[in-house]
Parts: C-alpha cells; sequence; structure tokens
C-alpha cells in the first residue's frame, strides 16, 4: 500500500516535469502519507467503537448510528498532514488498541473520573512530561508499533511534545487518539490568570515553566467534556476549524454543518436552535380559522 502509494507520488512528479505547459498539481508528500495513515486509522475506529459502546454505552443512545460517521476523515485529512509536517514520527505517535482499551477500560469501567491507573510509561517511579495532559512521546524509531496489538501497551517515552490538532492526548498515556468528528480539538491556549489550558480544563504542571499548554486532553461522553464539543451556535466541518453559524441557519453543540431553519422560524447569526414560536402562532391561527368556518359551515347547513 505504502509503496503504491511512494510510487504514484513519484511517477506525478516525473509526469509533471516533462509536461511543463500542462497545468499540473503535485501532490505534496505529507498529504500522500496521510492517507496511508488514514488507511491504518479507519481500522483502529473498530476497536475504538467497541470500547466506547461497553464503557459509555449507557449515554449514548443508539452507539452504531452515532459513530459511525464519527471517525470518517476521508473528506479532509489536513488535519493529519499537519501533524505530520510538525512531528515527523505521527505513526509512533498515535495510541494503539491496547492504550484505547487501557483509557476507557481504567478511566470509565471503575466508576472513579478523576483517576485513571498507573502503567508503563506513567507511573510513580517514571512521570515524563508526555503523561501530562495534552502532550505525547514517540516510540523508538526502531520499533514498529502494531496499532491493532490490544495486549501490550509499547514503550512510549521518547522526544515528548504537545499533541496534535485534531487529537486529544489523556493524562497518565503518552499518546495520541484522534478527535471524532463534531469535536473540536484546537491547540490550547495558557490562560495567565488561571494558569488553565484554554478551551480545555487542565492546568500546566506548575514549577516547570519549559512545558507549554499542548492539545485536547480529553473526549468522553457530552455531559464531562462539553469544551471538547463543536459549540452551540457554531458548526465544525472538521475537528480543527470551527465556523459560526450564519444567518438562517442553527448549529446545534457538536454539529459538523449547519441546518436550515423553516422559513418562518427567525435564525439569526450563532443560533443553537430554530425559533419555532412564529412557526407555532401561525399553526395556532390557521387551526382557529380551520375551525371557526367548520362550525360556521355547519351552522349555516343546520
Ligand atoms: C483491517 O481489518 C480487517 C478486518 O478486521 C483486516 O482484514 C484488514 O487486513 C485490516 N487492514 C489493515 C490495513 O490492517
Ligand atoms: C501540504 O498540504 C497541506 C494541506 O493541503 C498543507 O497544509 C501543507 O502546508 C502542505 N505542505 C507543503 C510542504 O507544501
Ligand atoms: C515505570 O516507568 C518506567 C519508564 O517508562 C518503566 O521502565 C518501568 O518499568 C515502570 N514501572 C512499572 C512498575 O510499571
Amino acid at each position: 500500500m505504502r509503496i503504491s502509494l511512494l510510487f504514484f507520488f513519484f511517477f506525478a512528479v516525473i509526469l509533471c516535469s516533462f509536461l511543463p505547459r500542462v497545468k499540473c498539481q503535485t501532490p505534496n508528500l505529507s498529504s500522500v502519507i496521510a492517507e496511508v495513515i488514514y488507511d491504518r486509522l479507519s481500522n483502529l475506529s473498530t476497536v475504538f467503537k467497541k470500547e466506547i459502546k461497553d464503557n459509555l454505552g449507557f449515554c449514548i443512545n443508539n452507539v452504531e448510528a452515532d459513530w459511525n460517521g464519527a471517525f470518517d476523515f476521508s473528506s479532509n485529512l489536513d488535519f493529519l498532514s499537519n501533524c505530520i509536517d510538525k512531528t515527523a514520527d505521527l505513526t509512533q505517535r498515535i495510541c494503539t488498541a491496547a492504550e484505547i482499551k487501557f483509557y476507557f477500560g481504567s478511566f470509565f469501567g471503575g466508576g472513579s473520573k478523576s483517576t485513571m491507573e498507573l502503567n508503563q510509561n506513567c507511573n510513580l517511579t517514571s512521570w515524563k512530561s508526555g503523561c501530562e495532559p495534552g502532550w505525547a512521546c514517540s516510540v523508538a524509531s526502531s520499533e514498529k508499533v502494531d496499532l491493532e496489538n490490544s495486549k501490550n501497551i509499547p514503550a512510549r517515552t521518547l522526544d515528548c511534545q504537545a499533541c496534535c490538532e485534531g487529537f486529544f492526548c489523556p493524562r497518565g498515556i503518552t499518546c495520541m487518539i484522534p478527535c471524532p468528528l463534531g469535536a473540536y480539538c484546537p491547540l490550547a491556549k495558557l490562560n495567565k490568570v488561571t494558569g488553565l489550558c484554554d478551551p480545555y480544563s487542565y492546568q500546566v504542571p506548575p514549577g516547570q515553566p519549559s512545558h507549554t499548554c499542548g492539545g485536547a486532553d480529553m473526549w468522553s461522553d457530552i455531559r464531562s467534556s462539553r469544551e471538547v464539543f463543536c459549540s452551540a451556535g457554531s458548526y465544525c466541518p472538521t475537528t480543527t476549524e470551527e465556523t459560526s453559524c450564519s444567518s438562517g441557519h442553527y448549529c446545534r453543540t457538536g454539529s459538523t454543518s449547519e441546518k436550515k431553519c423553516f422559513k418562518l422560524a427567525s435564525c439569526n447569526p450563532n443560533t443553537s436552535n430554530q425559533n419555532i414560536h412564529a412557526y407555532g402562532i401561525l399553526l395556532l391561527v390557521s387551526s382557529l380559522i380551520f375551525i371557526s368556518s367548520f362550525a360556521f359551515s355547519s351552522f349555516l347547513m343546520a
């Protein structure tokens, strides 16, 4: 797969250099690699779906329907190519099935929502900066990562950096998980007053001036991590951009597109729900007219 894509890439480059007058677009290398990584990532979403169903099934009614589209990033892989440009070793940083299971299992399965079990990468004797929320580390480049291995957590403690946009990096594990569509996962900005990494609810570790705010740190259900979802009144076509809802449309929390309002409902810009009062009144008036005309005609007939 990787070889054929690389071949295609070089073929395109050669073709373009031979046809100088033809308007030719060379595919850029990061986006070619992004396709390859996305292929492998697609399989991982099956594991993700199962873990969510087992651990959060009670608060998401129809997991299958909700989740079938949540990891279909195929229309826009920019977040992957941007991350490749930034980290160069993205494949060494994405969580394997074992790490995803560990995250969902110990974080949500135990009932307590504030602690996660220790593991071989983040424990009492060693706590790398990648264990902090919004940060991740890399597996040694000599080691081949099998994303679908659900048994063993790989040693992942090298070259710790901020989590990429469009991913989330939980506290207590050192890898990155792609945010589902409908979430908005930008890089955080330090709020100097509160010490929080806006828009998330984690703080930078105190006493470590070189540690900056990273990316998103969690995603669970909409009630416990609202800050990760695209806010009401805006929509997020990808997990890295948030756009205000335009006039005549409404956008609920977690929208990936804006929805048209009924003609009579008034929707100002940034509306989260359509105002159907106008509709209700019209309906009431028309039914009154209908009833009275019916009553009147039966009165005439009598
Ligand atoms: C994806 O999963 C399917 C079935 O589980 C498997 O047959 C296929 O080889 C996997 N693809 C990759 C790229 O790992
Ligand atoms: C490759 O493409 C992506 C997305 O289209 C863009 O953000 C990035 O800057 C490009 N990289 C190069 C080296 O042209
Ligand atoms: C703690 O973390 C270090 C570094 O990752 C690791 O070598 C060690 O085995 C871990 N200890 C335990 C008990 O998991």
